[in-house]
């Protein structure tokens, strides 16, 4: 089935200039762009966004440094995307990450971990709506 993600690429792989890097990784396991945008966030769109953590020791910690710097955000089409997206990635702790993953190759720590990814099919609508309109998503039809 044809569906959605939600991805982040962070601010310290923007910082990094490892945006081109990490978007060519998303090309060529075939997951097509189809919205994307950069934005510096405020401490209450970072704190909305990773609500669910709210009471997680690391939340302070989370929020300074997803707020340190741009971050680009994007909206992934393609066959099993949550799933296809989650296996680029690698796994949250950099330290578990199987190689040739993003986080294998351009995490510095736990928290600076490169990439966010939704986690399933509702977290991605969720964490898709959070930041785009529908008519900021672009169907590709070729
Ligand atoms: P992400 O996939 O964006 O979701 C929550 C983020 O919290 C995670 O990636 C990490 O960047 C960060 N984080 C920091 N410490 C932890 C932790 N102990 N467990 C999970 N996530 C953590």
């Amino acid at each position: 089935t044809i569906e959605r993600t939600f991805s982040i690429v962070k601010p310290n792989a923007v910082a990094k200039n490892l945006i081109g890097a990490i978007y060519s990784r998303f090309e060529a396991a075939g997951l097509k762009i189809v919205a994307a945008k950069m934005l510096h966030l405020t401490r209450e769109q970072a704190e909305g966004f990773y609500a669910e953590h709210a009471e997680r020791p690391f939340f302070g910690g989370l929020v300074d440094f997803m707020t340190s710097g741009p971050i680009i955000l994007q909206v992934l089409e393609g066959k099993d995307a949550v799933r296809r997206h989650r296996e680029i990635m690698g796994a949250t702790n950099p330290e578990n990450a199987l190689a040739g993953t993003l986080r294998a190759d351009y995490a510095d720590s736990l928290t600076e971990n490169a990439v966010h990814g939704s986690d399933s099919a509702e977290s991605a609508a969720r964490e898709i709506a959070y930041f785009f309109s529908e008519g900021e998503i672009c169907p590709r039809t070729r």
